[in-house]
């Protein structure tokens, strides 16, 4: 099979390294990858919103299949233009519908749909500028921190939890107001939930689904979680406190309610669902839906994953993955990421990457990395991801910490407490 992944970063590498390993992969692109990607198929320089561009390579190389990575193409309705296309129309897409990713690309549409199927998240309101005035004197009456989500689409920042009650008050005025152009023209401010985060990924064809395994993020970009949000800086798989009885509950509660909802309500939806969780006093409720994996859980659940990823995307494409087995490595995987001094604010791109060739115990993902006069430099803020399996998670996170130290880039940066909470 001939197979287009979209995107470009640690994910999309870790996804390439899975579908490479594949018997099915006769050829896999990566439009546009990075050094890394560039290690286990071709890149192509290609956007991966640019639907033009891509059908026209899709036609000219005859791809069977188009596996998205990141959330944007999906929003902007890419498994849509394929099914409208009679040239297009038998080309797999290993993505949801438009519709299906209102998931992630609307809070205000996610809120609605897990009121709607009994799914447990924290209790919310939505305003506009319209309603400025009911979201201020709704803020009066909620207890501190506030959580105030822009509704659309904001690179990871639209989300912002305050303390104090005018600055919240502030925040919601400027976010209508129009700080995040068209993605914050509806605010949805949301209880405060307290707990432990997980990340739970499924792969449905819309019918049936297939839970793959489990991470958690670490997001902060300073050790104990300080300081500022960022992309993600490491990830740990399996996570100790999803027991069976816990992910038992995520199934009955949040899983297959969301399946069953998205089919109700005749939303297409083929590809992966990733559960943004909360654990609340040992009960599992969503923060949010994304409609793409999860970057760097993918670095560390893709380790994990034992089952050909390209027989499931074809059950996934053809309505018959309750016919597949997803088989799951015991042992531990983590990740972890080496950013760019200076991230997730101003930092400098374009240095050079040494010591790639030393690491032996752990498989680096290549993030943000470009290809210069043959030689690898970085090329954004999270840089390479070093993951590595374990007996457990402490064993694991010793080869990527070694691993680490192996790697030189000016102002290198990473967490040394990945894993240390759980
Ligand atoms: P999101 O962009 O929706 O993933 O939100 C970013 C981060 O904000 C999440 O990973 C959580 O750590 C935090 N967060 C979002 N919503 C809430 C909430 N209702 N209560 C507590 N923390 C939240
Ligand atoms: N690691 C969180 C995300 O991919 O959104």
């Amino acid at each position: 099979m001939k197979i287009l992944l979209l995107g470009s970063g640690g994910r999309e590498h870790a996804l390439a390294w899975k579908i490479a390993q594949s018997p099915k992969t006769e050829k896999l692109y990566i439009a546009p990858g990075n050094a890394g990607t560039a290690e286990v198929g071709e890149n192509v320089a290609m956007k991966a919103d640019d639907f033009e561009a891509i059908r026209g390579f899709v036609l000219d190389r005859g791809v069977d299949m188009v596996v998205v990575g990141p959330e944007d193409p999906l929003v902007k309705g890419i498994s849509d233009y394929f099914s409208a296309d009679a040239r297009l129309a038998t080309v797999a897409v290993i993505g949801p519908s438009r519709a299906g990713a209102m998931l992630e690309g609307s809070k205000d549409f996610a809120k609605g749909f897990m009121h709607r199927h009994e799914i447990p998240t924290a209790a919310y309101l939505t305003f506009d500028s319209s309603t400025l005035q009911e979201g201020l004197d709704f803020l009066e009456t909620q207890q501190p921190p506030y959580v105030l989500k822009a509704d659309g689409l904001c690179a990871g920042k639209g989300v912002l939890i305050i303390n104090s009650l005018d600055e919240a008050k502030a925040e919601l005025k400027e976010m209508l107001g129009g700080m995040f152009g068209e993605a914050s023209q509806k605010v949805v401010i949301e209880e405060f939930l307290d707990g432990i985060e997980c990340s739970v990924f499924v792969l449905t064809d819309g019918k049936s689904y297939k839970i793959l395994p489990e991470a958690k993020d670490y997001k902060r970009i300073g050790e104990g979680d300080k300081g500022l949000n960022t992309g993600g800086m490491g990830s740990v798989s399996p996570v100790p406190f999803a027991t069976e009885k816990w992910m038992h509950k995520v199934e009955d509660r949040i899983i297959r309610p969301t399946i069953e909802g998205l089919a109700s309500e005749g939303i297409d939806y083929k590809g992966f669902i990733f559960f943004g969780l909360i654990n609340v006093h040992g009960n599992p409720k969503v923060i949010e839906y994304n409609v793409r994996m999860g970057d760097p859980e993918t670095e560390s659940v893709m380790l994990r994953l034992k089952s050909d990823i390209v027989d499931l995307f074809e059950g996934v494409a053809n309505g018959t993955l309750d016919e597949k087995e997803v088989e799951i490595d015991p042992r531990s995987a983590v990740s972890v990421m080496l950013v760019s001094g200076g991230y997730p604010e101003a930092y400098k791109k374009g240095y050079l990457i040494a010591g790639l060739d030393e690491v032996k115990e752990s498989i680096v993902f290549h993030a943000g990395t470009a290809l210069r006069d043959g030689q690898v430099v970085t090329n954004g803020g999270r840089v390479l991801a070093l993951s590595s399996y374990g007996k457990d998670k402490e064993d694991a996170l010793k080869k990527s910490f070694e691993s680490a130290k192996k790697i030189y880039f000016q102002d290198k940066y990473f967490r040394r407490d990945i894993g240390a909470d759980l």
